[in-house]
């Protein structure tokens, strides 16, 4: 029978590197929080259980990631990653796993392959643990592999406890941070972690040390990703981590067909969807569940979160966001769409328009000037400059209807709730306060006047 296994996040460090009072964790990497890297990788495996281990913003992170099939783990006080797992322990060994899965949740990269090709070592090998290791020219600041003189792994030793001259000079082979127990073996040791080092901190790399004391295999896998596998410690590590990915998503965008200028301007987060024969042009910020298809076409300067855009047009200076453009129809310049927006084919959305929560039918114009929020607009209705939809009476937000090939003035002010019905007319510059009905003409304002300057007297 398979070995059975299961993984555990370290997620609850403050990430005093960081120099900020967000949750390191949740720092984001092209709009995505360091931890949903992680943990989006594992719900996609096999596996027994997920433990994500919290406690520095330990609410934040539950709500950022409560869709998430995993357990929480809570660490109120950081004392350390091996403090994080041997509070975790009792439940590791309650659930019967054979082998467990470490990883730290400030790493994006979960190498899966190599944890499963490193559980297979480590059965073949009998080996108690076993952990990735990387090469580094610059090993600073990580946990270096010390080995006996025979080659065999005697332990790691963190940054702060290194020192050249006692462990034999520098060492280029640093722990990566993804380790497997073999739970059973390893459980005698758990309890035997100190804080007798540098921070003061129970180490759960100490654990290598106390398993080759004993004499029980360790293996370490050297592995060929480099810094990637290297966790994000400081904003450094962020913004290094976050270029080298922003790139390379970028060129296979490029390579699967999709027309990317100014490329080194373009940023797209790793959830996004952009098909080949979609158009790009930089700068530009593409984030989260973005879907961008064939025939579209976004300017330069645009801001897109969720948005779904199909073979449309979105032009410069235009944020968009959980919000949907469909075929034939054009955005912008400066639009805004805001969540719940959809702007039905070939309806257009010119500039300095901001639509919230409105779908705007087929054909619908709204070109210059406008706040339309909680509406619908029929099909083929055009909505005048300085159009406003009054949509918050100070407690609750109302709705607007507007009705097929309707007309609305310029600078009009709809109070909703209200509806303007089909081909119905409102004249410019009114204060719309009453339902209009289909095809009638609305003129809602004061009546001009013009009087002599001196007597006061109207012109007949
Ligand atoms: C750790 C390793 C180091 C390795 C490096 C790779 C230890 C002691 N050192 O160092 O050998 O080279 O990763 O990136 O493990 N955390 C908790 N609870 C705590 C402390 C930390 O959950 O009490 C979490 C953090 O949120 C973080 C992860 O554990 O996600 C790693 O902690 P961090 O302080 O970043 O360890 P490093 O110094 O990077
Ligand atoms: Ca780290």
């Amino acid at each position: 029978m398979g070995k059975r296994m299961g993984f555990l996040v370290l997620a609850a460090g403050k990430g005093t590197r960081m120099h900020s009072d967000r949750p390191k964790v949740l720092q984001e990497v092209l709009g995505k929080p360091i931890l949903g890297y992680a943990l989006n990788a594992l719900q996609a495996v096999p596996r027994e259980v997920l433990w994500v281990v919290i406690g520095h913003g330990a609410e934040d992170v539950i709500k950022a990631f409560s869709d998430m099939q995993a357990q929480f783990v809570r660490q109120e006080q950081q004392l350390g990653t091996g403090h994080a797992v041997s509070l975790s322990w009792p439940q590791v060994q309650e659930s019967g796993i054979d082998f467990l899965c470490v990883v730290n949740g400030d790493t994006p990269h979960v190498p899966l392959t190599d944890v499963a090709k490193l559980a297979e070592i480590c059965t073949k090998e009998n080996a108690a643990l076993g952990f990735l290791t990387i090469h580094l020219e610059n090993p600073k600041g990580y946990g270096r592999v010390v080995r006996d003189a025979a080659g065999r792994v005697a332990g790691i030793v963190e940054e702060k406890d290194f020192d050249p001259a006692t462990h034999g000079g520098e060492i280029h082979e640093v722990n990566s941070g993804v380790y497997v127990f073999d739970v059973a073996r390893c459980s005698p040791f758990i309890d035997r972690l100190t804080c007798d080092n540098a921070q003061q901190e129970f180490y759960l790399t100490q654990m290598v040390a106390l398993c080759a004391q004993a004499g029980l295999p360790v293996v370490a896998q050297l592995n060929k990703e480099e810094g990637r596998l290297l966790g994000i410690n400081s904003p450094q590590d962020l913004v290094d981590y976050e270029e080298w990915l922003r790139e390379k998503i970028v060129r296979e965008l490029i390579e699967s067909g999709v027309i990317i200028r100014n490329a080194s301007a373009v940023i797209i987060g790793p959830d996004a969807h952009v098909e080949p024969g979609a158009e790009i042009v930089g700068p530009c910020e593409v984030y989260g569940r973005s879907v961008i298809t064939r025939g579209t076409r976004v300017e330069s300067h645009c801001y897109l979160r969720n948005a779904t855009l199909s073979s449309c047009q979105v032009k410069s200076f235009s944020h968009i966001e959980s919000a949907e453009v469909r075929s034939g129809a054009s955005v912008g310049p400066f639009a805004r769409l805001r969540p719940g927006t959809v702007v039905g084919s070939g309806a257009r959305i010119g500039n300095f328009v901001e639509v919230k929560n409105a779908v705007l039918h087929p054909g619908a114009k709204a070109g210059h000037l406008s706040y339309l929020g909680d509406s619908e607009i029929g099909p083929d209705a055009n909505i005048g400059a300085g159009t406003i939809t009054c949509n918050y009476d100070g407690r609750n937000k109302h709705r607007t209807q507007i009705g097929a090939r309707a007309f609305i003035g310029s600078n009009t002010a709809l109070v909703a709730p209200v509806s303007v019905g089909a081909e119905a007319l409102v004249g410019a510059g009114s204060v719309v306060t009453k339902d209009v009905p289909d095809k009638m003409l609305c003129v809602a304002r004061g009546r001009q006047v013009n009087m002599d300057r001196k007597t006061g007297k109207s012109e007949k």
